[in-house]
């Protein structure tokens, strides 16, 4: 019946329905990295799959060193070496290759596809990883630039400050290591240097790609923490944490505070929300609603799609973060998104 409420309500869903219209091929990534979705994006246009996709569509960032935070000559860890962590999975076979602590090798979303087809590993690490890239003929290179370089001068002249140390002697607040294990009564709460993975040090990308053929791929890149502990591995190369991707259910894609995030494999909670059949961004916020119980103040958003190009975002908020971008590429166009953080 023509009720007076009728029409607009059919108004309103349409018009929702549209704006997140699930439309394939797919390309979603984390912040605005604009390239990188272009360079995945033109990628499939000229007849690449899924995989060739996020792999050229990182690489990009890699190359650009998109905010400092992704490939070489960015966040210096304690010892002012720049290391790689990246992770490339296919939704179609759940085969996976990922690299952490990856020394002297710029393209590490490369090497962890070598990782994923010339080899039955997941995940190579720090210097045997490098050794196999340089197998696999990847040239090896000093990772360093001069803005790592200052960035890491500038660290020492702080007395290392800021660091991701806790209970320990001479105490990591006010002094350089070497540190050694204080002994006896210490706090046990959790302490995350807020400044240090911020909204300015994006951190990570994240990137899912549906081809027409509907496999579903997704991978990140990135090269950490900046004054991270040397050995520090993210969750970027993480499965299931940094991303993951069924191509039966969908993929999602995670950045921001990883030594958090990782402890609640997020991507895979994402997948598994979706797979129930829940909205991409429901099940995005669900799984950032989970993290917020135990750590209301963290840092983070995550990226979702569906196995039908249905896409959503979610992020938590915390000081100086209230919106999250991302880029989104469908054959209605692309566009940069902002969704509000819970
Ligand atoms: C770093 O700075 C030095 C001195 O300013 C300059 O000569 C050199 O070319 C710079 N290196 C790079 C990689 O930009
Ligand atoms: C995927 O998400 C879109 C947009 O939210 C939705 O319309 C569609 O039904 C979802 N597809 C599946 C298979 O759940």
């Amino acid at each position: 019946m023509g009720s007076p409420g009728y029409v607009p309500l059919i108004l309103a869903l349409s018009a929702s329905c549209f704006r997140a219209a699930a439309q394939l091929p797919l390309v979603i990534n984390t912040w605005p990295f604009k390239d990188a979705t272009q360079r995945a994006w033109d990628t499939l246009h000229s007849g690449g799959l899924a995989l060739d996709a996020v792999e050229k569509g990182c690489s990009q960032c890699e190359f650009e060193q998109c905010d400092g935070t992704v490939g070489y000559g960015g966040s210096p860890d304690e010892h002012g070496e720049t290391t790689l962590d990246a992770m490339i999975m296919n939704g179609n076979t759940i085969e996976v290759g990922a690299v952490g602590n990856l020394r002297r090798i710029k393209s590490a979303i490369s090497v962890a596809r070598a990782v994923m087809e010339h080899s039955s590993h997941s995940l190579l690490v720090g210097e045997s990883a490098s050794i196999f890239a340089q197998n696999m003929g990847f040239l090896s290179e000093d990772l360093t630039s001069n803005t790592s370089l200052s960035i890491h001068a500038e660290w020492l002249s702080k007395k290392c400050q800021p660091n991701y140390w806790k209970n320990v002697f001479p105490s990591a607040k006010t002094s350089c290591g070497p540190y050694k294990r204080k002994e006896g009564q210490w706090s046990k709460r959790h302490r995350m240097p807020a400044h240090v993975v911020d909204v300015h040090n994006h951190d990570t990308i994240g990137m899912i790609v549906i081809d027409k053929s509907r496999s579903i791929v997704a991978g990140t890149s990135t090269n950490g923490a900046t004054h991270k502990i040397p050995g520090r591995v993210g969750d970027s190369p993480i499965v299931g944490a940094g991303a993951y991707a069924d191509s039966t259910a969908g993929a999602a894609a995670a950045t921001g505070m990883g030594d958090i995030m990782m402890r609640f494999l997020p991507s895979y909670q994402a997948v598994e929300y979706m797979r129930l059949g829940m909205e991409p961004t429901t099940a995005c916020q669900k799984v950032i609603a989970r993290i917020q119980k135990y750590y209301p103040k963290f840092f983070g958003a995550i990226i979702c799609a569906n196995r039908t190009g249905g896409y959503g975002a979610a992020c938590s908020k915390c000081p100086g973060f209230n919106q999250f971008h991302f880029m989104v590429h469908n054959p209605s166009g692309t566009s940069e998104q902002i969704v509000d953080c819970i």
